[in-house]
């Protein structure tokens, strides 16, 4: 059987040897100094000798012992200490967040990586319970307990993982049992941060999702676009024609449908091709003005009061194509309109900072509710009835902002209103007095 401990046992065979040595040293010596000086003495004087060579070979035994113990003990103390700043060194080197657990989830490792992602620092986390597990993941952390004791780790699992501010984090963990002492007892999680990756494969999702849309919304439109044209027309020439008041009603309704669908085969066009953008220098307050003049039958229906608030930035200019600037404020006033009831407010304001120029669409209407935030932008998410909400404003606004080098942001409580920020680059032309249109 091999040796398990060859040090140790050197240890003693070398502890044992030395001590019969200093016995044996001790011996001669006192040996060479009876013979030499007491040869003649009486045997009181010998057994004081033979006394004091006993108590000395003690003596040095004792301290030999304890010394050599002493330095053996520092010695392993010392490999201990080395050992586990390696250990730890090892630990903290690996780009992984790494923490050791007992069955309990009590936390006894915790490495760099896992400070900075989780933000818990070794000591708040060391003999408590791991606190990154979400309570919706309770479970799942249980399942992968059972399954790592029996000695088969959960390899690769993408999952998510409570930070120390609150937020969820997007992380792809091994669970593997650690065999340190009885099997199945310890248990070390693995996980490195997937939102970057997660991100990625969203935004791979997102377009092509919108490219077969794309590819969908151009086939319809042009389906419908020429019936619809005809329709309009049929139905136009008929009103002219029809005597009955109840008739002409129900032809207003149809004519209105028509042109409702009009719109969104349009607005499916723009989501689909991208019309070549003619950029030039476009004064944003003639812009707005001639925006909400277009939209006044609306506003008189919803009795809407418009307060605008764009004195600062009276003159400035975006590097732009009009259409699209138009069909951007279009979409935000329309939905602040759609949002208000009656006698509501909207209020467009426009200033300039930091070489940009800042809109802001804001209304005292329904407002959002926080579980359709994030899906705003979405093409065809609507909240609105069937007839009334295309759902692609908002993704037509984000596409033409992108296309703009400009952003988007909007705020809104739930009954009490929506602001809608928007920011774009501003023209380094200045705009001529007669560019400007209102
Ligand atoms: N100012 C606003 N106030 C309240 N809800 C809004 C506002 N702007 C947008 N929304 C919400 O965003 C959704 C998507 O808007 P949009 O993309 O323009 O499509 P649509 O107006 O056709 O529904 C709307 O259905 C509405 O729920
Ligand atoms: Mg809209």
């Amino acid at each position: 059987m091999p040796d398990k401990f060859p040090e140790r046992r050197w240890f003693w065979v070398t502890l044992a040897l030395s001590s019969i040595s200093i016995v044996g040293f001790v011996f001669a010596v006192w040996e060479l100094l009876e013979s030499r000086f007491f040869r003649d003495a009486d045997y009181l004087t010998l057994h004081y000798l033979y006394i004091s060579r006993g108590v000395v070979s003690s003596f040095l035994l004792a301290f030999w012992a304890a010394w050599f113990v002493l330095r053996g003990r520092r010695k392993s103390e010392q490999q201990l200490r080395r050992s586990r700043a390696r250990y730890l060194g090892i630990l903290n080197c690996s780009p992984a967040a790494i923490a050791l657990f007992d069955s309990e989830l009590v936390v006894e490792e915790w490495n760099a990586s896992a400070e900075e992602l989780y933000g818990y620092t070794r000591a708040e986390v060391i003999g408590r319970k791991l606190p990154i597990i979400p309570a919706e993941k309770q479970h799942e952390m249980q399942m992968f307990l059972a399954q790592a004791s029996q000695g088969k780790p959960v390899l690769d699992v993408e999952t998510r993982r409570c930070a120390k501010h609150g937020d969820l984090i997007d992380v792809q963990t091994n669970v593997l049992p650690y065999h340190e002492e009885e099997p199945g007892h310890y248990f070390l999680e693995v996980s490195v941060d997937i939102r970057e990756r997660i991100r990625l494969r969203q935004t791979l999702l997102q377009v092509e999702k919108l490219t077969t849309m794309g590819k969908m919304a151009a086939g319809t439109a042009h389906h419908l676009n020429t019936p619809l044209a005809s329709m309009l027309l049929r139905v136009q020439l008929a009103r002219k024609h029809v005597q009955n008041a109840g008739v002409d009603m129900d032809l207003g309704d149809l004519e209105g449908s028509i042109r409702y669908c009009q719109q969104f085969v349009r607005r499916l066009l723009d989501f689909s091709r991208r019309p070549q953008l003619e950029r030039r220098a476009e004064e944003i307050q003639g812009t707005l003005h001639s925006v909400l003049s277009f939209m006044g039958p609306q506003v008189l229906a919803k009795q809407a009061h418009i307060t605008l608030d764009m004195d600062q930035a009276s003159g400035s200019a975006v590097m732009a194509d009009r259409n699209q600037i138009e069909a951007l404020f279009l979409i935000l006033i329309t939905n602040a309109l759609d949002a208000l009831k009656l006698n509501g407010h909207i209020r467009v304001g426009c200033h300039t900072a930091n070489q940009r120029i800042h809109v802001t669409v804001e209304d005292d209407g329904c407002g959002i509710a926080p579980s359709d935030l994030p899906h705003l932008g979405e093409p065809f998410f609507t909240t609105k009835p069937v007839g009334k909400g295309t759902g692609l404003g908002l993704s037509i606004a984000a596409t033409i902002l992108q296309e703009h080098e400009g952003c988007m942001h909007i705020d809104s409580v739930q009954n009490q209103g929506t602001v809608v920020r928007i920011e774009l680059p501003l023209s380094s032309r200045a705009v001529m007095p007669e560019e400007v249109s209102v």
